[in-house]
């Protein structure tokens, strides 16, 4: 029995849908615990590509069970089109195999149009670049304590009661502040309505069933969204997202006990790339910043944004070790680091006449910091094909030598192109 948190040690977008769905093999049950449809996480499986934004990445297996947890912040709509999709291709969604939990707050229609217009009525400079999912405005709502939970939906009278409430604040603010039009509550409660005779028999107590799936030996993925940098309390605050995106967050988000880890396996892009605003040391505004954003196809899977790119930078791969506890890497997308002259890593920043080895909480300062590099003779070859560690050019195997040293954390797994086979699995995390 092993339990194993996967997370992003960057700004989001590192590969860990691809991770999470090689690591399934391995699992019975594989868990989102945080963030909401703000994800997006690729696979892809005998060439066909999938984008889940809300649904567990190990949804295509067919026997292994899917929960959402409490902490995911969930919009109905976009989970019911994401179960249509997976239908559509011949993969039916069932209560047996996904489950989700009550008390996951929910994303209503007020909440994207508040994200929309926070987000326009911010200066430049100021602006978060958020997906406009509503995500921050549903998070606050639960934290301010007026949030509508996916159970509520079950009893008619409190979730009538409190959607009423949220309404009438939320359109004295649309109207009075941001000069917007009103959302209605009749088509919101008829909204609900709807994605309730789907959803009904989906929700359950996922902490419960965890719980029992752990004492009966099984293993429990968890599959975190978005990546260390963009934590609420650890990340480049405020452009962040409005979760936390480290490891100790799976337990928090799902119910389940921080004594039944495991192993907490980091995924590092072997580069750098950031979607939305703020503070990035290491990114490039040269063609080798284009070349990595064009050969790592670096186009956000959410938003369709282009992603900025930079040199990988263990200053951040060194918080993220610290943060979440990371048992080991599984390095991603070296195939795109090919024809690379040089390579540089980012070890330490210089602020101010200090050197620093951890982001600093300052957001001026973060946005001040200068990286300072190391050089390393990048390699020619193509490596996609790579089977095993002997495969690959010297060049690649010391690259990773170099990260491992600099992080003092093992590779366990390396990537070398966007299918489930274009892997490399040195440790599985979950043989003990
Ligand atoms: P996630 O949000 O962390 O799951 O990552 P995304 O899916 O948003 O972005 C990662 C992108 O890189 C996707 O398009 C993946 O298919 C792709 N990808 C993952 N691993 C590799 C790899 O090793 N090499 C290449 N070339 N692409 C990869
Ligand atoms: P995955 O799971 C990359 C970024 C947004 C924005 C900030 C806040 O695919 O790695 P939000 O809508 O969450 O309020 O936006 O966070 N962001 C992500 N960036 N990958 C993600 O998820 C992200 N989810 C949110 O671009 O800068
Ligand atoms: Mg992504």
């Amino acid at each position: 029995m092993a339990n194993v948190v996967i997370i992003g040690t960057q700004w989001g977008d590192e590969g860990k849908g691809k991770i999470v769905d090689l690591l399934t093999q391995y699992a019975d049950n594989i868990v989102r615990f945080q963030g909401g449809n703000n994800a997006g996480h690729t696979l892809v499986v005998d060439g066909k590509q999938f984008i889940f934004h809300l649904i567990p990445s190990g949804i295509l297996y067919e026997n292994k069970k899917c929960f959402i947890g409490n902490g995911v912040v969930l919009d109905p709509g976009v989970l019911i089109d994401e179960m249509e999709e997976l239908r559509e291709s011949g993969l039916p969604v069932t209560p047996e195999r996904l489950m989700l939990s009550a008390n996951a707050h929910l994303i209503m229609p007020y909440h994207r149009v508040q994200d929309g217009c926070s987000e326009a009525a911010l200066k430049k400079g100021k602006k978060i670049g958020t997906t406009g999912r509503g995500i921050g405005p549903c998070y606050g709502d639960k934290v301010l304590r007026c949030g509508i939970k996916l159970g509520d939906l079950l009893d008619d009278g409190l979730f009538r009661d409190k959607l009423k409430e949220n309404i009438d604040e939320k359109n004295y603010l649309f109207t009075k502040k941001f000069g917007a039009d009103p959302v209605s509550f009749d088509e919101i409660y008829a909204g609900a309505q709807k994605h309730l005779e789907i959803l009904a028999p989906y929700i359950g107590n996922v902490s419960v069933e965890l719980d029992k799936a752990r004492k009966s030996g099984q293993h429990i993925l968890f599959e975190g969204a978005q990546g260390t940098q963009l934590d609420i309390d650890h990340g480049t605050y405020p452009f962040v997202t409005s979760s936390n995106t480290v490891a100790g967050n799976a337990c928090i988000g799902s119910g389940f006990g921080p004594a039944h880890i495991d192993a907490v396996i980091g995924i590092l892009k072997a580069y750098t790339t950031r979607v939305g605003e703020g503070p990035f040391p290491s990114e490039l505004f040269d063609a080798t910043g284009d070349e990595l954003q064009k050969k790592g196809g670096e186009f956000g899977a959410t938003t369709g944004r282009k992603r900025r790119c930079g040199w990988l930078d263990t200053v951040v791969a060194n918080d993220a070790v610290r943060l979440n506890g990371v048992t080991g890497f599984a390095i991603t997308k070296l195939d795109v680091l090919s024809g690379q002259k040089t390579l540089k890593i980012g070890t330490s920043y210089e602020e101010g006449g200090e050197r620093l080895t951890a982001m600093p909480g300052n957001i001026r300062r973060a946005e001040r910091v200068k990286p300072v590099y190391e050089e390393m003779p990048g390699w020619s070859e193509e490596i996609r094909h790579a089977k095993c560690v002997d495969d690959l050019p010297a060049k690649a195997r010391a690259y990773v030598k170099r990260i491992e040293e600099l992080t003092e954390t093992p590779a366990m797994i390396l990537s070398v192109g966007p299918g489930r086979e274009e892997t490399m699995l040195l440790k599985n995390p979950f043989e003990k």
